[in-house]
């Protein structure tokens, strides 16, 4: 076994560095844009030809979600060019590959939480270009895995939990969008399971949706954070306010709940409620 992992500098890719050499030491080659720009179709195929991957895992992508309204160009370009340069070689090579995609592909419109079948209808350039590199994926490599998930958090990088706790420290009146639904993922569940799916030696292609178990919408998050680092009377003082009141470029599903019975009973993954999960980051982010 031999794995490749792209994005490996990002939140998912940073927690999934650090669980494949806890659970599988020096089996793994990390990249990241700096090493090996997806992009670059040729410098893909050199890399892929000299490395002998059995497995690709993809978090790689181009994640700036508002921003994405104006750069539609390099966003398509990292989220469908640069799967697209992966899968192309899939075959050939005899390598799998494991990509990463969001709830952002739905519209939010559902009552009930998303299952894989489910039509995708994304609202924002983003979600769009996700959708994309979801089929390009499908069309040229169909024994590839994609597991959708959303709300993601870590102790790196630039995520809503440490944005939440650099405001709260602040004195500034906190107003947070109370009607969009969705679930916090910790990255580092996630990458535990991805970790789990891999060296369980069992492949089952296909769309996976993982998040953690629970429901909440960003009001409620915020709260959360607030309260177990210790700022109950902060949390306190979070003003709900509509999305309406919050304008964003790009526009955001109303609900995003993923339902992960697949995923569960494909490889018999038990998942922490968020909120359990977001008090081992918390502690882990107090520790450094
Ligand atoms: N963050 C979320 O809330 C969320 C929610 C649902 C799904 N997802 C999906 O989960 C996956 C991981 O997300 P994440 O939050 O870990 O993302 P992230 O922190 O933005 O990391 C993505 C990494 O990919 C790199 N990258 C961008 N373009 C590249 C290219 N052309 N070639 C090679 N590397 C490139 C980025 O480098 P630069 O930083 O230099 O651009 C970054 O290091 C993505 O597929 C994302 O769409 C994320």
């Amino acid at each position: 076994m031999k794995i490749l992992l792209t994005g490996s500098n990002g939140q998912l890719g940073r927690e999934l560095h650090r669980e494949l050499e806890t659970r599988a030491p020096g089996l793994s080659v990390y990249t990241d844009i700096d090493t090996l720009d997806l992009t670059d179709r040729t410098a893909v195929e050199t890399f892929l030809r000299a490395g002998d991957f059995s497995h690709v895992i993809n978090c790689a992508a181009y994640t700036a979600v508002d921003r994405a309204e104006e750069e539609k160009k390099q966003c398509l370009s990292a989220n469908v060019d640069a799967i697209s340069n992966l899968a192309l070689f899939a075959d050939e090579l005899g390598f799998k590959i494991i990509h990463l995609s969001t709830d952002y592909v739905f519209d939010g419109k559902a009552y009930r939480p998303y299952r894989e079948i489910d039509k995708p209808e994304p609202l924002s350039v983003y979600g769009v270009t996700k959708r994309k590199g979801e089929t390009a994926l499908i069309g040229l490599a169909p024994e590839s895995m994609i597991i959708r998930t959303g709300w993601l958090y870590s102790p790196f990088g630039k995520n809503f939990v440490k944005t939440i706790l650099e405001l709260g420290k602040t004195g500034a009146p906190l107003r947070i969008v109370a009607d969009q639904t969705g679930t916090p993922t910790y990255a580092a569940d996630l990458a535990a399971a991805i970790t789990d799916i891999i060296l369980s030696g069992h492949w089952s292609p296909g769309i996976f949706n993982y998040s953690n178990e629970g429901v909440a919408s960003w009001y409620d998050f915020a709260v959360a954070i607030l309260e177990y680092a210790g700022m109950p009377e902060r949390a306190a003082g979070i003003t709900p306010i509509p999305s309406s009141d919050y304008p964003q470029a790009a526009s955001r599903p109303y609900y995003a709940v993923l339902d992960k019975s697949k995923i569960k009973a494909t490889y018999g993954l038990k998942i922490p409620h968020w909120q359990a999960s977001l008090r081992r980051c918390l502690d882990r982010i107090n520790q450094n």
